[in-house]
């Protein structure tokens, strides 16, 4: 062997580090074959690599273990991180008992494996495919008996395979260390494992001693605060017996390949490697948001992410410090307003997917019910909360917190253990009294409501009313408004699995299926496109409003399906919508004036009523962040049964800016394609390249609005009402959204007889290009794409 290599210093000096394995690869360690630097150790399978390197600037060398086909030097193990060899001269050998040594040229041991020493002059280490240096004895003839492995000494990454946590019957805890910067793999800040806290285990990572994000608890399905689910790119496991603790994970397959790493800043990260891009990709990292860090919001607070103000005092307690918790850092967190006394009237709150609280000081009895669980923490003043310790099969066991709550999450997602915690007498009387508050809020919200449709009717003296369209809007208790969730597989066998034929339009968020339920009712059924994709309990809160918004006239949501695809399920008209009557083929039966002077007026109050979020928002208090676009353009199609387009005011469509005046813009072109009974995408005019907008405006400037209506209305309309409905449209559809009327000042002026009304000003997107290629804008139009901005574009 030492032919191919005349020495060490040779070799490193033509070829520095990069083709140092020309000097020699060796499968196997024996006592009489050491590795040098330069050298390397390959197993069969070629995946793994272990040898000498110098990270980054640095030239201290450290023996470690790295990817052989990847070429971006990913190091997975490192043995001496604290004590590098100063130069080259590092050689690793198996000592005279039988361990592994690395030494330099002064013969000092700067590491060893730490096995029992053994007098066997067989033993051999190898390098496995899996990434696991193992020292065995070959003379034994017994597989998977190693007497050292680098799997259980892990450095700063876990590998596929490779157990994180206790093996009871040895006392070994293989937790991670993180390095102490990309450059230098000497011990850092944090570490990784698994905290057996009393019985109940869970992942933990600390900087030094304290705590720096948690899991939660295992409760025999997941980790509380964390949810381990098989997926197509890795196959978790969390192992609990009376021998095992630990974490692991397998690659789903052999050709996807994933490490997971604890970098120098405590984050723990999944990769996954890119075979087409040749670089790792991040998959997850955990801590995952704030509320995932340690404490974040001091004691006896919730902390959830998706409210602007994260951390707030659970119920029954009150900020320790006012002053502090009106600030960004509000760690003194909370204290109990009146401490429990164990009178009659104490009770609990159940707060449903949390995580639960640290063990700090508890007490727990695996064979109490919950119910037992309630009573024994009931008995006890000092008792703050409690919870079932085993969820599977419904929940068993009993968990009882004294002292402190700490680091309670609100998680997004499903969680199958509720934590319940202990709420004073009085405390439970404010609890009811803010319910019975918001009830109060709802009451008169919907009070007000009333009374501006009843101001409307009254001032514009309607008779016919009732035969006209009004939104019947309905302000109920969130929870009394149950919104069916469909099945996927009722909804496949209903639309035939999506069979083309089933298909019967393309409407804004995606295609439109008919189908049929088993109970024979026909339902249409929307596909929402991959790109309106939100948070699960953000789509619901929205289709809830949209359900909310019920008229008789119009399609109805049926309900929603949140398998794998957002659907929405309306209910299935066979003649046809509004919109058909309106644009549709068989126009005798199309609206008169007046039905459609109702309709605009009806659209308008509903629209009136989504902006008046700043009271809906009480109600619904996890919309604050609601995005109006998607409710107000599914309030088009919903109202339009699927056939909205081209309703995109122009701030949204370039800058993805969204204001309650781009509602306005969409409102704008629904009442003016409603008078001319012509839809803005599809509008083409011999003379010009105007679309619906600049067609109207024009018309607007040369005093022709009266040839903007709709043919088929022949005289059977006032004109001075349609000029001023067409005045209103032109104000709603002004470029600079600061210029278009609010909600309210349309209604006013849809209403008053003789307001003198502002000119308006030039419409946003008013130019369309005249192309041959129609189809392909065609094909591409709905509310979700930017169609808007290339018409633009490519106007100029
Ligand atoms: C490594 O060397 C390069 C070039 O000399 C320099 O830009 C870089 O900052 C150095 N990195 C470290 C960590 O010292
Ligand atoms: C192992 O061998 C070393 C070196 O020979 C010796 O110092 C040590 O005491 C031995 N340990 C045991 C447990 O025999
Ligand atoms: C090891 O055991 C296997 C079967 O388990 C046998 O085929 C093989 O010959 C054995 N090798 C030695 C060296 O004893
Ligand atoms: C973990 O395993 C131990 C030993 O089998 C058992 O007593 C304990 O209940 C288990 N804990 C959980 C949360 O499953
Ligand atoms: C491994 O899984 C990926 C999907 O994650 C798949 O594309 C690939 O074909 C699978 N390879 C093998 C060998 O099964
Ligand atoms: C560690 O990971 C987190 C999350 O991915 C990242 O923000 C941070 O910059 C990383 N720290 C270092 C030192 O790479
Ligand atoms: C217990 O505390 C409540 C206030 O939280 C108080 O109204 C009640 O009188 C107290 N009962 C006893 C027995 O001290
Ligand atoms: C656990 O609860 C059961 C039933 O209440 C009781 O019999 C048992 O003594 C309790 N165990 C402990 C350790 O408190
Ligand atoms: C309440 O529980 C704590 C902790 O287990 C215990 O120290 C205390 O004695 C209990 N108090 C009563 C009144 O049972």
């Amino acid at each position: 062997m030492d032919i191919l290599c005349f020495s060490v210093l040779y070799c490193i000096s033509i070829s520095l580090f990069s083709l140092a394995e020309v000097c020699k690869s060796v499968d196997v360690l024996s006592s009489s074959e050491p590795i040098r630097d330069g050298d390397t150790l390959v197993w069969v399978g070629e995946k793994f690599q272990l040898g000498f390197f110098s990270p980054g600037n640095s030239s201290n060398r450290f023996l470690a273990i790295w990817y052989h086909n990847i070429p971006e030097k990913t190091i997975v193990w490192v043995a001496n991180g604290d004590n590098p060899v100063n130069d080259l001269t590092g050689v690793l050998r198996i000592g005279n008992e039988g361990k592994l040594v690395l030494v330099d040229q002064a013969e000092r041991v700067l590491w060893s494996s730490n096995n029992m020493n053994t007098s066997s002059q067989s033993v051999v280490a190898q390098l496995l495919d899996s990434g696991n240096l193992v020292l065995k004895d070959d003379s034994e003839n017994v597989s998977g008996n190693y007497l050292w492995q680098s799997f259980d000494h892990p450095s700063n990454t876990l590998l596929a395979g490779m157990k994180h946590g206790w093996d009871l019957r040895m006392g070994l805890d293989r937790h991670m260390t993180s390095w102490k910067s990309a450059e230098d793999p000497s011990t850092g800040d944090f570490t990784y494992g698994v905290d057996l806290g009393g019985i109940i285990p869970e992942l933990v990572i600390r900087k030094g001693r304290v705590k720096y994000f948690r899991t939660g608890p295992w409760n025999g399905i997941q980790f509380s605060g964390v949810r381990l689910t098989p997926n197509l790119i890795f196959i978790p496991k969390f192992v609990n017996n009376s021998q095992e603790v630990y974490y692991t994970f397998n690659s789903f397959n052999e050709s996807t390949i994933t490490r997971s790493v604890l970098n120098a800043s405590g984050n723990h990260q999944l990769y996954l490697w890119n075979e087409k891009t040749w670089e790792w990709t991040m998959i997850y990292t955990l801590p995952h948001d704030a509320c995932d860090v340690y404490r974040n919001c001091g004691p006896n607070s919730m902390c959830t992410i998706s409210n602007p103000q994260i951390c707030s005092c659970m119920i029954g307690y009150q900020p320790k410090s006012p002053v502090e918790w009106d600030t960004f850092v509000k760690r003194s967190g909370c204290v109990s307003k009146n401490p429990f006394n164990c009178s009659k009237g104490e009770g609990f709150k159940r707060l449903k997917g949390v995580k639960m609280p640290d063990l700090l000081q508890f007490t727990m009895n695996t064979s109490m019910s919950l119910k037992q669980c309630e009573l024994e923490c009931f008995k006890n003043c000092s008792c703050g909360a409690y919870a079932s310790i085993d969820a599977t099969g419904g929940g068993s066991g009993c968990l009882l917190w004294f002292g402190d709550l700490l680091d309670v999450k609100k998680l997004s997602e499903y969680a199958n253990q509720d934590l319940y915690i202990h709420v004073s007498a009085s405390d439970l009387d404010s609890a009811n009294s803010m319910w019975k508050e918001w009830v109060a809020v709802a009451i008169s919200v919907a009070f007000v409501v009333v009374l501006v449709v009843l101001y409307f009717c009254i001032f514009r003296r309607m008779e016919k009313h009732a035969q006209g369209i009004a939104f019947d809007l309905q302000v109920k208790d969130e929870n009394s408004l149950q919104l069916p969730i469909f099945d996927m597989v009722t909804i496949l066998r209903a639309t035939n699995n999506f069979c083309d034929s089933n298909k019967i339009g393309e409407g804004g968020f995606g295609p439109v299926y008919k189908g049929q339920l088993p109970n024979g009712q026909e339902i249409a059924v929307k596909r929402l496109s991959e790109d309106s994709r939100q948070r699960l309990n953000e789509f619901k809160n929205e289709v809830m409003l949209i359900a909310k918004l019920q008229h008789r006239n119009l399609v109805r949501l049926l309900g929603c399906c949140t398998e794998e695809e957002r659907m929405l399920i309306y209910e299935y008209m066979p003649n046809g919508s509004l919109d058909s009557f309106i644009f549709g083929k068989t126009r005798e039966n199309s609206l008169v004036w007046r039905m459609r002077f109702d309709i605009i007026v009806g659209i308008a109050r509903g629209l009136l009523y989504l902006h008046r979020d700043s009271r809906l928002r009480i109600i619904h208090r996890d919309l604050k962040a609601i995005r109006f676009s998607w409710l107000t353009h599914s309030f088009f199609c919903y109202a339009y049964y699927f056939s909205c387009s081209g309703y995109m005011a122009p701030e949204y469509a370039i800058d993805g800016l969204f204001l309650t005046k781009s509602d306005i813009f969409s409102f704008g072109v629904l009442l003016l394609e409603i008078i001319s009974g012509k839809r803005n995408r599809e509008f083409n005019h011999p003379d010009h390249c105007f679309n619906l907008l600049g067609h109207a405006w024009m018309l607007w400037l040369e005093r022709k609005a009266s040839s903007f209506v709709d043919p088929q209305l022949s005289n059977s309309f006032d004109l001075s009402e349609v000029v001023k409905c067409i005045h209103v449209g032109l104000l709603c559809v002004q470029r600079r959204h600061d210029d278009r009327p609010n909600m309210w000042t349309v209604l006013l002026m849809l209403d008053s007889e003789s307001a003198s009304l502002p000119q308006p000003k030039q419409p946003g997107f008013y130019i369309e290009r005249c192309s041959e290629n129609t189809n392909v804008e065609m094909s591409r139009r709905d509310c979700n794409s930017n169609e808007i901005t290339i018409t633009l574009l490519e106007g100029r």
